[in-house]
């Protein structure tokens, strides 16, 4: 399997890392627009295969997509971080540009890749990528849920001081403020997390996932980059080793939970084919609303690049 990362920055080189060193694909492919700085993060990640023992082979380009002809999968987190102080959305215009044309590139070396997007405002730079591919929705979607319940499950293992690997959860809604961790699905083992952590404590929790990321742009001067590389990888994983895990994906959505012509985090199956299914929860009315007031901050954002590019 030949897995393209676009971007070879902290995101991109730490998932092209894990892609090497969990053998989840055998040739990847990390590409930047940065002269020289994708060959010496493929370089260096190759470098680590001797010591920690795999043979997959990661190689560098500067811009050149011709190297990343057929690829199966296609991670694209090139584009501006967050600063302290920046929104996500802030990074529309900058990242929506590279993110068109990155697409078109890829798509046009790789008309039957699968297409992960990481770069921010995420919800609508995954809506940017959909319009460039001109694939179906099924094989263009965006990763934030796995991250964002990733910081909502650590911070409850913490809370509880058990093994993150016992907490299963799911969340929803866009890649900002407004997502929906959902404590109704949410167990330690099985057990509703509702009968370990009182409310408040458990309200706490979920305001401090909600601004998970700005919490570490806080504390980085940039956004994180371990989880998040992580995150994407695990996708890939799921994907070229048809394992129809269930995460939570931010995906185009036709008629799911009532809402359509938008991208948003809901849970799906992933395998080979991209999205397999999108799973719909049976919501109660607050959680509803919830996701609704989640839908129309991705929907006015997304509204920003349909007029942006109506007046290119
Ligand atoms: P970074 O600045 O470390 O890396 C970005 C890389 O993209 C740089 O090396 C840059 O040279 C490259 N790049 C810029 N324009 C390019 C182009 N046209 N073609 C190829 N490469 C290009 O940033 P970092 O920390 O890796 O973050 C990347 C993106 O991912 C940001 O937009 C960030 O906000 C986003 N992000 C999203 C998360 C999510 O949950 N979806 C989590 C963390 C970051
Ligand atoms: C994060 O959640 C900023 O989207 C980035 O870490």
């Amino acid at each position: 399997m030949k897995v393209t990362v676009v971007g070879a920055g902290n995101v991109g080189a730490t998932c092209a890392d894990v892609l090497a060193s969990r053998e989840i694909a055998n040739e990847i492919v990390l590409l930047d627009i940065k002269e020289g700085f994708a060959e010496g993060k493929a370089l260096d990640i190759w470098q680590t295969a001797p010591i920690n023992l795999y043979d997959s082979k990661t190689i560098g380009s500067t811009n050149d997509y011709s190297k990343t002809a057929n690829s199966d999968v296609v991670v694209i987190t090139s584009g501006l971080p967050r600063k302290p102080g920046m929104s996500r959305d802030d990074l529309i215009a900058t990242n929506a540009g590279i993110v068109k044309t990155v697409t078109e590139n890829i798509i046009k070396h790789s008309p039957d890749a699968i297409l992960i997007i990481v770069s921010n405002p995420l919800d609508v730079m995954t809506y940017c990528a959909y319009l460039n591919a001109k694939v179906d929705s099924k094989k263009v979607f965006g990763m934030a849920g796995i991250l964002d319940t990733a910081r909502y499950r650590a911070f409850i293992a913490s809370e509880l001081n058990v093994s993150p690997k016992d907490i299963q959860a799911i969340l929803m809604g866009g890649h900002g403020d407004t997502m929906v961790p959902l404590p109704r699905y949410t167990t330690v083992s099985g057990i509703p997390v509702t009968e370990l952590i009182a409310e408040d404590k458990l309200n706490e929790i979920i305001e401090r996932a909600k601004f998970g990321g700005g919490e570490m742009v806080k504390l980085l001067g940039t956004s994180a980059w371990y989880a998040p590389g992580a995150a994407a990888a695990q996708m890939v994983e799921a994907i070229v080793r048809d394992q129809k895990r269930i995460f939570p994906v931010c995906a185009w959505l036709n008629g799911e939970y009532g809402m359509k012509d938008i991208y948003l985090g809901v849970p799906v199956v992933l395998g080979k084919n991209g999205i397999e299914k999108i799973i719909e929860l049976q919501l109660n009315d607050e959680e509803k609303a919830l996701l609704q007031e989640s839908a129309d901050a991705v929907k006015s954002v997304m509204e920003v690049l349909d007029n942006m590019t109506a007046n290119a």
